[in-house]
């Protein structure tokens, strides 16, 4: 594991854009794993900014995202497809059919859950996995308390994330109470894993993960145990390593 201590989130941002452009000038058709949320906002930027400036191209890039709320519509401006389109997909050269998110509508979860891994495996799997993570501790949507083996499948959101989650929206009632996610054996089956955490509202989360047990009660914890894994974080969510 290769941890990262940086000044800020710019500089945080500019690491993870770098590993990334990397992996794509290195393998063109690479199969990234992306995330949403506020953290990798930053990254997408930059990622934005070399793709505009001819720097890399996601003409055969593949990607296939953590996970979606359960219940949100594409088009709806809360939903982890409407994220991906504002903050990265229409501003670069990415194919629509190639970049993958679960379907939150979807009538028969268990089939979307299954066709979503059968579609990692097609593509080869992923390559490189873009995380963030909750204050919790969760990454992805697995939530504390859940199986290390679980692959794609249905969550009911944790309190915690709820109330986390819920800056994004109008009230607290608005938020999904369930999301589809990447399961943790989907994320460490990656070939290459980057963390990303900014901010002290993460140390303990860092704290946890990096440092503490690995237990499925910190889902991020596993993270010690697969075999190459950079861990970018600020100087405020470095406070308590
Ligand atoms: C959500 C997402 C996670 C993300 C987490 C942290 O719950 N499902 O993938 O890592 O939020 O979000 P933020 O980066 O906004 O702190």
């Amino acid at each position: 594991m290769q941890i990262d201590i940086v000044k800020d989130y710019d500089i945080l941002s500019k690491k993870a854009a770098q590993i990334i452009s990397a992996q794509i000038i290195q393998k063109p058709n690479s199969v990234l794993g992306l995330a949403t949320g506020s953290t990798p906002i930053g990254t997408y930027r930059e990622l934005v900014r070399m793709c505009k400036e001819g720097i890399i191209s996601f003409a055969d890039v593949v990607t296939f995202n953590l996970d979606e709320y359960y219940g949100l519509d594409e088009d709806d401006p809360q939903s982890y497809h409407y994220f991906m389109r504002e903050y990265l997909f229409k501003e670069i050269d990415i194919k629509d059919a190639n970049a993958h998110i679960l379907d939150g509508k979807a009538a028969d979860v268990e089939a979307e859950c299954r066709r979503y891994e059968n579609c990692i495996k097609e593509a080869g799997g992923i390559d490189l996995q873009l995380l963030g993570i909750g204050q919790n501790g969760h990454i992805g949507f697995n939530e504390p308390g859940e199986n290390f083996e679980a692959l794609t499948h249905l969550v009911n959101l944790h309190p915690d994330t709820i109330r986390a989650n819920a800056r994004f929206f109008n009230s607290i009632d608005e938020v999904p109470t369930q999301a589809i996610t990447m399961g943790i054996k989907t994320i460490m089956r990656a070939k290459k894993i980057v963390l990303l955490a900014n901010g002290e509202s993460k140390a303990e989360a860092i704290y946890q993960t990096l440092k503490g047990k690995i237990t499925p009660r910190v889902p991020a914890s596993v993270l010690q145990l697969h075999p190459d894994i950079t861990v970018i974080i600020d100087e405020a969510a470095a406070v308590k390593l």
